[in-house]
């Protein structure tokens, strides 16, 4: 079988970063601890946890005394590092410098008396991280239906960031609406370029062929968000987490092209793994 895989699958700038940290703070020896899953690929964590590495949350923070606590890409609420610097635990920010910005804006905008709005999945730890710094009254949209319902006072001064996956034509739907509303705000899109280059890159790829393949950790929204965009595109695809996964897919005999994306935490062993199994046995 023939495939096309798209350039920009896989870790990102920011997710290799992070990985390439727990991998380099491992060879330095003592305990390692990250703060939630390093990256959404539950393979990559296993390894890590084989070779010592504890994932830990807030509560476990909070009784932690030793050890090195890493900062995975997509950022920690403040008070993660208010509980680290009071109890004097050595840690390494691997946080995105893209999500750092967006805490930066965020703080920044929310001093200068601006009502913070964030255009993103409020469960999503990045959003999390995000809204530490916004104050108590920031406003999560995760839709232009919920932009649209939105009604806000149009006397003060807003700010509209966004998480860094968030898909780039939803966001500029919201701009829209808060446009036509005639809210007084100040619009920073921090989509990050990764997300909208896979993104782009994904759809074109989709359009040409007969079947797509998108991995990606089941918890990955981006690859979710993949995913969605090629279904638009192309009726068979398919979503996965490894090469495994695709023994139950059997595909129609018209397929001649499959196109080949994956999600920034998915690594490149996976991708080739991929790409050899619908070479040789598809
Ligand atoms: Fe950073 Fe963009 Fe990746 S924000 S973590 S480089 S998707």
């Amino acid at each position: 079988m023939e495939y096309l895989t798209a350039k920009s699958a896989g870790f990102c700038f920011g997710v290799k970063r992070a990985v390439d940290t727990v991998y380099e703070q491992l060879n330095k020896g003592g305990k390692i601890y990250t703060y939630g899953p390093i990256i959404h690929n539950e393979t990559v964590v296993e390894d890590l946890e084989q070779k010592g590495v504890s994932v830990i949350s807030f509560e476990d923070l909070k009784t932690l005394t030793e050890g090195t606590v890493i900062i995975r890409s997509h950022g920690v609420p403040k008070e993660v590092y208010e509980v680290l610097n009071e109890k004097g635990i050595d840690y390494v920010d691997a946080t995105c410098p893209f999500v750092k910005r967006i805490h930066q804006i965020v703080e920044k905008d929310r001093n200068e008396g601006k009502r913070i709005i964030i255009a993103g999945n409020p469960n999503h730890p990045e959003v999390e991280g995000i809204k530490s710094y916004a104050g108590e009254d920031f406003i999560i949209v995760e839709s232009p239906e919920e932009a649209e319902v939105l009604n806000l006072d149009s006397d003060k001064e807003y700010t509209l960031v966004s998480q860094t996956t968030f898909n780039m034509s939803k966001f500029k739907d919201i701009v829209d609406i808060f446009e036509k509303k005639g809210y007084y705000y100040n619009v920073v899109n921090t989509i990050c370029n990764a997300t909208n280059e896979r993104q782009t890159e994904a759809k074109e790829i989709a359009t040409k062929v007969d079947a797509m393949i998108v991995i990606g950790g089941s918890h990955s929204s981006n690859s979710r968000k993949l995913f969605e965009i090629c279904s638009k595109e192309c009726k068979l695809t398919y979503f996965i987490q490894t090469s495994e996964d695709l023994k139950a897919v059997e595909l129609p005999d018209s397929v001649e092209l499959v196109g080949i994306t994956a999600g920034a935490s998915t690594p490149n062993n996976i991708i080739e793994e991929v790409q050899k199994y619908v070479r040789a046995d598809f």
